[in-house]
């Protein structure tokens, strides 16, 4: 992008105030305790991204991405930022260009649910659809070059635009929320990634503070970072991993190796079937009394084998897991029962599975590594 002028100094210098008074409006996301039947000993909380401005955990990664290319000095005023997202980073990204007068444009698969579609447009954003999401990358490149504009790129850059060390990140704000609860240190946080970012900070902020709690990632069925996890365990890392298909529980599972996802951050991982998932985000939302996204219940899952195994190993404790979106953005998605049909999805089994894994069954297909 070149090295700023003077004026292009005045202009990143307001944008940086801009983005530090909005922030100053904002408070801080809830943490929900939700309690779990037949694991009395065990607390499990949510922490409430969906409460941001613009209703997900990308609240946060969106303003971390803008203040970072601002002060390396790659956003230019009138120039357009673009950003291959799967719609919940484009809609906070669509919020923060907006509030500096910058056109922005969302690369994304044509999947995408039009809740989500319509979110962008609300924000001032505008959205490119292509076919495949494997294409999302070059194409959102070439549009850069061809507007002039700045591809923001978060599935590189996550991992190093978020202050890991605090800076009220997520994890000082769940640290800080538990302090008053019985068990304020939390055994496991759980989370699910799309880029990675949000299980680096949670993975380095702990090592970095002390704490003995350990970070699961949970990955839904189509996504190649389980298979790479394992990979890295076994001490020959494959990052050259490819899916054609985009995954089903938006948000969160990548088909290529992302950057941004750090594995050593990660002290285990779950793969966890589309169905699994969909069937502990109705759980969930039938317990909170509110709908929530499908990777809500992707990690509930994870949530779950953690509470098992601390239940089977007979310790109290704490575990916290993210709620990423509401179920709002899914009227037509995952709270459709046609969506279910045209899938292929049996969410009455998977129900009836969830329904036995809360009563204790341990799921023999769910694969699992690093919980022991
Ligand atoms: C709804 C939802 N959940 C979870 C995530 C994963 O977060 P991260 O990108 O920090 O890994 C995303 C990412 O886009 C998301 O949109």
């Amino acid at each position: 992008m070149g090295v700023s002028t003077f004026q292009q100094r005045e202009w990143e210098t307001a944008a940086i105030a801009k983005i530090k008074a909005d922030f100053n409006r904002s408070a801080d996301t809830h943490l929900i305790p939700l309690a779990l039947p037949g694991y009395p000993d065990i607390d499990v909380y949510f922490k409430d991204e969906s409460s941001h401005p613009t209703g997900s955990l990308k609240h946060r990664l969106a303003r971390s991405l803008f203040l970072y290319a601002l002060a390396n000095g790659w956003l230019r005023e009138g120039a357009p930022i673009i950003e291959a997202s799967s719609g919940s980073t484009a809609v906070s990204e669509a919020y923060f260009a907006r509030l500096l007068g910058l056109p922005f444009i969302a690369v994304m698969p044509s999947t995408t649910s039009p809740e989500k579609i319509a979110a962008i447009e609300f924000q001032g954003g505008r959205c490119h659809l292509i076919g495949r999401a494997r294409d999302l990358y070059g194409a959102s490149q070439q549009l850069a070059r061809d507007t002039g504009g700045h591809f923001m790129d978060q599935f590189t850059y996550a991992e190093r635009a978020t202050d890991w060390r605090a800076n009220n990140n997520i994890a000082e704000s769940i640290f800080r929320q538990m302090a008053l609860e019985p068990h304020p240190v939390p055994e496991w946080i759980v989370c699910s990634p799309g880029t990675g970012g949000t299980a680096t900070t949670l993975g380095r902020y702990v090592r970095y503070c002390g704490y003995p709690t350990r970070i699961l990632c949970a990955d839904p069925e189509i996504s190649v970072l389980f298979d790479y996890y394992r990979s890295e365990l076994a001490g020959a890392p494959d990052s050259t991993m490819v899916l054609e298909e985009g995954s089903r529980i938006e948000g969160i599972g990548r088909p290529r190796v992302e950057p941004s996802f750090i594995a050593g951050c990660v002290d285990a991982m779950v793969k966890v079937p589309d169905a699994l998932s969909l069937a502990a985000m109705r759980y969930v939302s039938g317990s909170l009394g509110r709908r929530v996204g499908g990777s809500t219940g992707t990690q509930f899952v994870g949530v779950l084998l953690a509470v098992q195994r601390m239940h089977e190993e007979g310790r109290a404790g704490s575990v916290v897991t993210i709620l990423c979106d509401s179920g709002d953005r899914y009227a037509h998605s995952y709270y459709e029962p046609q969506w279910y049909v045209r899938h292929g999805i049996d969410i009455e089994s998977a129900e009836a599975q969830w329904a036995r894994m809360l009563c204790g069954e341990r799921p023999s297909d769910l694969p699992a590594v690093g919980m022991h």
